[in-house]
């Protein structure tokens, strides 16, 4: 974790507040699409995506829009959090990496637009096509509209859903360049018309909760801790990173819902069950939601 000061609060839109952190030194580097964990003084720990320039290593900026059901995160920051507080900020991690295209559609949607600002600004340095199309529930409530237009002009396309509907995004998919790609973030109902409409192997996502799924019925395992030689069961009842944590080897975490990637174990033997959004590579898997399809995993704990 880094200690950072609150540097700066501002009132964005309605209901979003952007917080600039600052280091006592130089922060740790990111990429656009990167979000950090934020330890909330409530001892919640909550994740946000960076919205600033990465060539800023002194500051992290992100936004936070007061969720009407809000789990307690964003209600404190915008309830209690204040200029000059000091605040543990973990390291970037980047589950929405920007890869190398010449043409790019971006889609966001209400707070979503925070990842897709550094890509926007990255393609557009990199010369690359880059299109952005941002929508939310009204004008008021979209942050950053007024730098979009200033900086990008006409390609941008600012849609508030209460004036001018939701994005057509068939329309856009039948325009689309072979070249380009898509990245997308935003609510689920966004999300999933994204998916119906553009090719799966074009359309990188970032969710901020999980997609609702069933799964098997839980079953007991064993995860062995290779480092330590510890053998740790897994009962059905249970999450792998509450056992693990509970026989004495903490993994970090953040969301505890398969979205964040901070509790990522590299899989060393074994056939985890994945059941995150990320999309764990297969020698990953992250120990907050997946589980186990062999009777033993062996991890690098
Ligand atoms: S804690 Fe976020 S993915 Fe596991």
């Amino acid at each position: 974790m880094q200690l950072t000061i609150l540097d700066r609060v501002d009132r964005v839109a309605d209901g979003v507040l952007s917080l600039v952190l600052r280091g006592a030194g130089p922060l740790a580097p990111w990429e656009p699409g990167a979000h950090v964990d934020l330890a909330l003084p409530n001892w919640l720990t909550r994740q946000y995506s960076l919205y600033g320039d990465p060539a800023d290593r002194e500051r992290y900026r992100i936004a936070v829009r007061h969720e009407p059901l809000s789990r307690g995160g964003s209600e404190y920051v915008h309830l209690f959090l204040r200029r000059g507080r000091t605040l543990e900020v973990s390291s970037p991690r980047n589950n929405f990496p920007l890869l190398a295209a010449r043409e790019y559609l971006f889609l966001a949607g209400g707070i979503g637009i925070t990842p897709i600002l550094p890509m926007l600004r990255a393609a557009t340095r990199a010369g690359a096509t880059a299109r952005l199309v941002y929508a939310g529930r009204s004008a008021a409530t979209m942050p950053f509209t007024d730098d979009l237009r200033s900086s990008y002009g006409d390609r941008v396309s600012i849609l508030a859903e209460d004036e001018q509907g939701r994005p057509d995004l068939a329309a856009l998919a039948a325009g689309l360049s072979p070249r380009a790609l898509v990245y997308c973030c935003g609510p689920a109902p966004m999300l999933a018309a994204a998916e119906a409409a553009f090719p799966a192997e074009r359309l990188h996502i970032e969710r901020f909760r999980p997609t609702a799924r069933t799964f098997p019925p839980n079953t007991a395992f064993e995860v062995v801790c290779a480092r330590s030689g510890q053998t740790v069961h897994v009962s059905p009842e249970e999450s792998m990173l509450t056992a693990l944590t509970h026989a004495g080897h903490p993994v970090p975490s953040g969301c505890r819902e398969g979205v964040c990637g901070s509790c990522e174990l590299t899989v060393l033997d074994g056939e985890p069950e994945h059941r995150d959004d990320i999309g764990a590579p297969a020698n990953r898997m992250y120990a907050c939601v997946s589980r186990a399809r062999s009777p033993r995993l062996v991890v690098n704990l």
